[in-house]
This record gives C-alpha cells, structure tokens and sequence, in this order.
C-alpha cells in the first residue's frame, strides 16, 4: 500500500471494528483513527487517534499530507433516528463531509475512498421484497434522502473525474463491541443487553416488522473486501446492495428463546415503527456477489451465538 489509510469518524459502532481489522490488516501504524470523540481502549491504544472534526475540510487535509494518506473511509454520520431530531444538522454533516472527501479525491490529494450508504434510500414506494439494486427510491426520512443524494454524487465524481470511491448500502448492523450509533435497527441489539440482564426486552419495533440485517463480522468483511477488489470490477458507483439475513423482531426472539427460553418480549412501537415501515423486509444484493463475489457467513443461529457469547463477556468484564 502506497500510503496510509484514514478512517473518519472511527471510534463510532462500525468505525471501531473496522479500525481494528484494517490495523490487523495493514499494520497499526498505517491507519489512523480520528472522531470528534476518543473510543474505546483497545481502539485508542492500539495505533494513532487524531481529533477531528468531519465537516472541517482543513483540518481534515492537514491530515491528509500529515500522515499521508491515500485511502478514506467516511463513516461519519448522523444516523436515522437521530437525524429525524435533527433534520438540517443531519444534512450539513452527511453531506459537507462527503463533499470535502471527494474533493480531495478529485484533486488527487487521495487515492480511493469508502463512504457507507444504507437501505435507508429506499422508501415507501420501492417494492419491499427482495429490493433490487435498480428501483424506485423515494425515501422519505432525512437521512435517507442525504443517502440517496450521496450515492448520486458519487456516482457522479466518478463518471465526471475518476474517482475511485466505493460504497456498500449496509442493513441493521448487529454488534457488541460499541453501542450503536441511533438507528431504527437498534431493537435488534439492546434485545441482547435486555436478555441477559433481565430476561426480558420490550421492542420500540411491532413483532412483524421485517428489516434486512448482518451481523459486524459479515459488514467489515464486505468493506475489506470492496475496497481490496480491482477497480474493473466495481461496476456500481453509486451503492452496492448488500444482505445477509432478514428477519422481524419476533423472529429474533424466538432465536433468542431457544438459548434462553425464559426470555420474554413485549412490543411498544415508537416513532421509529414509521421510519421501519419505509424501508425493504429483503435485499436483492446479486449484483454485489456477482461483481466481486460478495459472500456472507452469518445466519441467525451464528449471530445470536455471537451476541449471547459477546454479551455475557462484557457483563461479567464489568462486574
Ligand atoms: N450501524 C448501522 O446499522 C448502519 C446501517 C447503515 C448505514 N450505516 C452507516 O455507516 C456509517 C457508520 O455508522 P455507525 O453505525 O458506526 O455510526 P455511529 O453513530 O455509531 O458512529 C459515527 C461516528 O461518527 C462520529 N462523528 C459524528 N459527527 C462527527 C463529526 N462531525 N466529525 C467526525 N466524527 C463525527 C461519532 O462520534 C461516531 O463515533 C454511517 O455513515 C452510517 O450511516 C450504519
């Protein structure tokens, strides 16, 4: 690798684990961490950590020709549920700090670079059941629309300037290293943390409300793996559909019952239910496994394994 490899907005749910994986990959000193907060200790610790904030285009680039750097991945966002809150704040953020990357790519400052899109994109209007990579996409929640606007653009600098950027529209990432970061996904993983520290969980999500999810294992291998395939191959400039499993919250809680059968749920939808609603049960990600053979390890039985392994180890760590 030429130079090293950035990662803004790093110590967030996935940026923490993606982290860790690119220091196991290309050597701790190689990729540099930066948030506008510090993470967790095995992050902070195990190579550099530079405060910055996204949207600060010259900060951004003193890092850059600091360290320099020849790949990004911006994984600084506003994420659904929050941005809902905070709808202009979510725009300025999602928006500027992909601008200021490609930019810098454009200008030849940077060789390659990643930014995450969502299943957020799709909307209402977009057929719900195995979504296909091309189809109506109305989304209808800010951090969808900015998204959307962001997978154009990058097409766009792609098709108009050669940037070579890459994107994957992840589902509900399911983790436990780091908290999520305010998604409507975020049932599936408090679920864990309400299991086994009281047996009992009360989903924000009605029991029959299908959303496509992976597990963090599957998500950072599809990222490594995106980034690593030649450029001939990504044929997609915008976002790659991405799946691995789909399920409703029902679903996962009898998954959960089979390890814990003691374990109840109860179900009391918030505002989030509408923004689920809007979205795909299923992705269709064929053109992801045939462009640069995506493949995922992960089905519900591994994942809730995982999640009750990984869980209980954090609980018994703070105790
Ligand atoms: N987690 C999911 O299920 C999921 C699903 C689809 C897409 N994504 C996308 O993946 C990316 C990462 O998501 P995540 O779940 O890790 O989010 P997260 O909220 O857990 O992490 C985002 C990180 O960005 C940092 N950040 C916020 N504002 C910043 C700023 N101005 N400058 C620098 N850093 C800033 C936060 O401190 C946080 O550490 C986002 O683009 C998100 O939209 C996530």
């Amino acid at each position: 690798m030429a130079g090293k490899i950035l990662i803004i907005g790093a110590c967030g749910q996935i940026g923490t684990e993606l982290t860790l994986k690119l220091r196991n990959l290309y050597g701790n000193q190689n990729v540099i961490a930066s948030d506008i907060k510090e993470g967790s200790r095995e992050l902070m610790e195990s190579g550099p950590f530079e405060p910055a904030d996204a949207n600060d285009a010259r900060r951004v680039e003193a890092l850059l020709d600091q360290y320099n750097i020849s790949q990004v991945y911006l994984m600084a966002a506003m994420l659904s549920a929050t941005a809902e809150k905070a709808p202009m704040k979510a725009w300025s953020l999602n928006m500027d700090s992909l601008f200021h990357i490609l930019n810098f790519a454009k200008d030849k400052k940077i060789e390659k670079v990643f930014w995450p899109s969502s299943i957020a994109v799709f909307g209402p209007t977009t057929p719900k059941n195995d979504t296909p990579q091309t189809t109506i996409m109305e989304p209808t929640t800010v951090y969808g629309i900015s998204k959307q606007t962001g997978e154009r653009w990058c097409e766009y600098f792609h098709n108009k300037y050669g940037v070579d950027v890459r994107s994957l529209r992840y589902p509900g990432i399911i983790s436990y290293k780091t908290l999520p970061g305010g998604g409507t996904t975020d049932y599936a993983i408090e679920i864990f943390h309400g299991a086994l520290k009281n047996n009992g969980y009360t989903s924000f999500l009605a029991e029959d409300t299908g959303l496509p999810m992976m597990y963090m294992d599957d998500a950072i291998k599809a990222t490594v793996d995106i980034m690593e395939a030649p450029s001939h191959k990504i044929r997609v400039r915008s976002s790659y559909n991405l799946s691995a499993l789909s399920f409703t919250p029902k679903i996962l809680a009898e998954a959960i019952q089979k390890e814990m059968p003691e374990f109840k749920i109860a179900y009391e939808p918030d505002f989030r239910q509408k923004i689920a609603d809007s979205w795909p049960s299923s992705i269709d990600d064929s053109e992801a496994r045939k462009d640069w053979q995506w493949k995922h390890d992960f089905d519900l039985e591994s994942l809730v394994n995982e999640m009750l392994g990984g869980v209980s180890e954090q609980l018994r760590a703070e105790k």
